[in-house]
This record gives C-alpha cells, structure tokens and sequence, in this order.
C-alpha cells in the first residue's frame, strides 16, 4: 500500500495529467483536492486526446476509482458537460466517479463575479470560470456545499441570501432576478445528475487506506500558483502544494509517504505575474510553436521561460517533493544551447530563494547558466540509455543542482513515453513496476 501525491512544481500544465494516467495503471484511488474546472489535463491514449477539466485523470484508467474532494470547488453545470462528454467517447463514471459532500459548488453568479473582477482593471487573468469567488464564498461561510446543493430547500435559502450579500457588485452586470433565475434553471437536472456521485469521500479514502490500496492525491494546479506560497496575487484561490492535499481530501497528513513532483524541462505559464526566467520574445515563440503551448482550458498563448532552479527549489520545498517527473524533454531537442535560471539579481544583490516581496518578484533577473542542447527525436526513446548523451547529462545536471532524484523522464505525451529510470525508490515503486 501507498498514498503518494503528485504536485505541480512550476505554474501549471506541467503535464500532471500525463503522469497521473501513467501512476494511475496500479492506483486503486485518484483524489483531485484542489481547484475546479480552472484546470486543463491533456491525456493522449493511442490516438484519442482527452481534455480533462474537473474529473481526475485516473479516469481514464478502467479499474481506477476517482475522488473530486472537498477542497475542490465544482460546477455542476461543468460536471455534467464533462461526464457525458466522457460517456460519449466510452468512457464510464457511474461508480467509479465520486464527489465529496464537503465540495464548495459554483453558481453562474462566481462566473459573472470573476468576469467583472478581471475587467475591473485589477484583473490577474484567470480563467474566468468564477474559481476565485466560490472560494471567497467558502472563506466568507456562505458557501454552498454539495450537500447544501442537494437539499433543495437548503439551496434555494442560501442563493436568495448569497444574492443579497452580493447584490451591489451583481447588479452592476444584470437584474438580479435574471441571475436568480439563471441560478435555478436547470437545477432540478443537475441535482438529479449529481446525487448518485455524491459521497463521505474522506471516508471512502480512509476506508481504502486501511485496506491497504494504492492511493493517489493529484494536484490541479502548480506550488506557483498556490494561494499561499505562489506570486500572491497571480495565483488560484486554493493550495495546490502537498499539505493542500491532507485539508482538500479528508485524510492524515502523516499518512502521506511520497510527494512526486511534476516539471517540464522548461518553464511556462499562463495568466499574468512575475516570471523570473521568461525568455526573449523569438526563442520563446519558437518552443511554443514546437511544444504546442496554448493552454488547454482556454486556449491562451503560455509564456515561454528557462528553466528556474530558485523557483523549483522553492516548490521542493515548500511541497516537501521527494522526487521529479521532467516532462517534454523532447520539445528541447534541435532548439540549441539551453538556458538554466540558476539565481536572481535584484537592487545588486544575488537571490538563490525566491523572494517574497512582489517587487523583486517582478524586477530579479534571472543568472543565466548555458548547458550544451541536444538534437534528434527523442520520442522514441524507452530507456534512459537511448536519449541523446547532452540530454542525458541535462537530466543528471538538474538532479546535482538540485540534489532530488529524477526517476521519470517524459518525451512525449503517450504513456509509452515514458522513461522510468528508477523503479525502487520507496513509495513510488508500487506505482512505477511494470
Ligand atoms: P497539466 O495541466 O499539468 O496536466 O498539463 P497540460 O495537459 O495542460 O499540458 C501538458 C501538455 O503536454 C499536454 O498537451 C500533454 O499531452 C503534453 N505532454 C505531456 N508530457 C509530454 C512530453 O513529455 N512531451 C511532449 N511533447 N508533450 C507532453
Ligand atoms: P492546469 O491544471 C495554468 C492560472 C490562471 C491565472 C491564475 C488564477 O492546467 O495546470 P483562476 O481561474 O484559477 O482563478 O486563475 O491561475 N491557472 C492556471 N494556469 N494551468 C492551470 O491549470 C491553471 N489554473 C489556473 O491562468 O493566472
Ligand atoms: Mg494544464
């Protein structure tokens, strides 16, 4: 048995959901405890792609089990889309897909409320799927739980009292009968869909855990996008980093016996903030183009960047990460000599540990290091011993530079891209053996 968590490292789509699906082969469990619909999982299995959203990507994994917790806020409207859009393609969730009662639901009012934030002038530029206002309807303690939800006359108590408390911001946009009833037309099928999901998921994952299952807690976003540890303000509203998975799930913090994290063999990231290591315009439109990098949740352009030892370290940190899963070291080959953030300079002094102030977060320049690039195709390569020597060594330099195992090197986006090049390393071995 293993609880393993696998945490984004950087700011997001670092290919989580491609290492997830991997893991999820010999996982009984798959927990999302963080997050909403926000998140964007690209998950290739032969030739079919899934864009997965809010639903785990163990799903994909016919024996899995799938866990939305409740640290997760959740649109019912977008749960319904995204498991008939999954049934569609064959791809069942009846009993195998379960969402916590404590799970914070968004209503189209979050959606409106976001919109109206980012066109405010303030905007950081989220995703616009109203993540930020559900959760400062679960900080404030008006929130709707899905329990709530389920409770009809519950729910239609708290959207009459949320709308008033809301009123002078919303009524900027419509009538605030019209959103009422927005927030009510489809109710009755959407309770309807999600009843039968519907559960005591902290229970259902402890009983797991005392039976001795493989459990798996995956992260939606990235440590730089964590509410707490992430470039405050340019951040989600939850915490993607290792300790948000013990609150966002329901089980011990001390059951927990692997954090694995994720990072490409670059940097990117979407939405506004600071971004140390952000590369010149020409280099970075030519890894964008190569690497496909527009995000799949709303299509925006990714910033292009090298990759950051000060802001990785930051994520080994402050998640705890045993270990690194370097993804799209492929997309680096024939792109010439790479380029390595190694510190920052800010007012004249060196910065090996990122720095809190917002400032220096968007004044440090990054202290470039430049390693020997690599040519070939990659995306054939099965062993560790079949990439090019200068990609080999690129991997062995950044687990010396930041003295944390590399026992997964990706190089393309289908599971059989996948080089494990240590199986036996604790916890991670039970999901890694063929
Ligand atoms: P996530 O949000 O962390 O799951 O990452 P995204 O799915 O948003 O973005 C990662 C993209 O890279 C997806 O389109 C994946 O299919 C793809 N991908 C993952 N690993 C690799 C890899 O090693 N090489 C290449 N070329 N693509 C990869
Ligand atoms: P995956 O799962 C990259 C970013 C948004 C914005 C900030 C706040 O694909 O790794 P929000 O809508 O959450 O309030 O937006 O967070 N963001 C992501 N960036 N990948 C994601 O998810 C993201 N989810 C949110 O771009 O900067
Ligand atoms: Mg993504």
């Amino acid at each position: 048995m293993s609880i393993l968590v696998v945490v984004g490292a950087q700011w997001g789509d670092e290919g989580k959901g491609k290492i997830v699906h991997f893991l999820a082969r010999k996982a009984e469990y798959v927990a999302r405890y963080q997050g909403g619909n926000n998140a964007g999982h690209t998950v290739v299995v032969g030739k079919k792609r899934y864009a997965l959203h809010l639903i785990p990507s163990g799903i994909l994994m016919k024996q899995t089990k799938n866990i939305i917790g409740s640290g997760v806020v959740i649109s019912p409207r977008a749960f319904r889309e995204e498991v008939l859009g999954l049934e569609k393609r064959g791809i069942s969730s009846r009993k195998r897909l379960f969402v916590s009662f404590g799970a914070h639901v968004i209503l189209p009012y979050h959606i409106l409320l976001d919109g109206l934030r980012e066109e405010s002038g303030r905007g950081i530029g989220t995703t616009k799927r109203g993540i930020g206002p559900c959760y400062e309807d679960k900080v404030a303690r008006i929130g709707i739980r899905v329990c709530d939800y389920l409770e009809p006359e519950t729910f239609k108590k708290l959207v009459v009292q949320n709308l008033k408390i809301r009123s002078a911001e919303l009524a900027r946009l419509r009538p605030l009968a019209s959103i009422e009833k927005e927030v009510f037309a489809d109710y009755d099928l959407l309770r309807r869909f999600i009843a039968p999901y519907a559960q005591d998921t902290s229970l259902l994952l402890s009983e797991a855990i005392e039976r001795g299952e493989n459990v798996l807690l995956e992260s939606a976003q990235g440590a730089m996008l964590d509410l707490d540890f992430g470039t405050y303000p340019f951040v989600t509203s939850s915490s993607p980093i290792a300790g948000g998975a013990a609150t966002g799930s329901g089980i011990a913090p001390a059951s927990v016996e692997f954090v694995l994290g994720v990072t490409k063999a670059y940097t990117t990231r979407v939405g506004l903030g600071p971004f140390p290591s952000e590369m010149e315009v020409k280099r970075g439109d030519y890894l964008r183009e190569k690497g496909h990098e527009y995000g799949t949740t709303t299509g925006r352009p990714r910033r292009i960047g090298g990759l950051d030892l000060v802001q990785l370290r930051h994520a080994i940190r402050v998640s705890g990460i045993n270990a690194l899963a370097v993804t799209k070291l492929d997309t680096l080959s024939g792109t010439g000599p790479i380029e390595v953030c190694r510190a920052y300079r800010w007012k004249g002094k060196t910065l090996t540990h990122f720095p809190w102030s917002r400032k220096a977060q968007g004044e440090a320049k990054p202290i470039l290091i430049r390693l020997p690039g690599f040519n070939g195709n990659l995306a054939s390569a099965r062993l560790f011993s079949d990439l090019p020597k200068a990609a080999q060594d690129y991997i062995l330099w950044i687990e010396k530079n930041l003295g944390i195992p590399i026992p997964i090197v990706s190089v393309g986006p289908d599971l059989k891209q996948t080089i494990v090049r240590d199986a036996s390393l604790s916890s991670l071995a039970d999901f890694v053996k063929p």
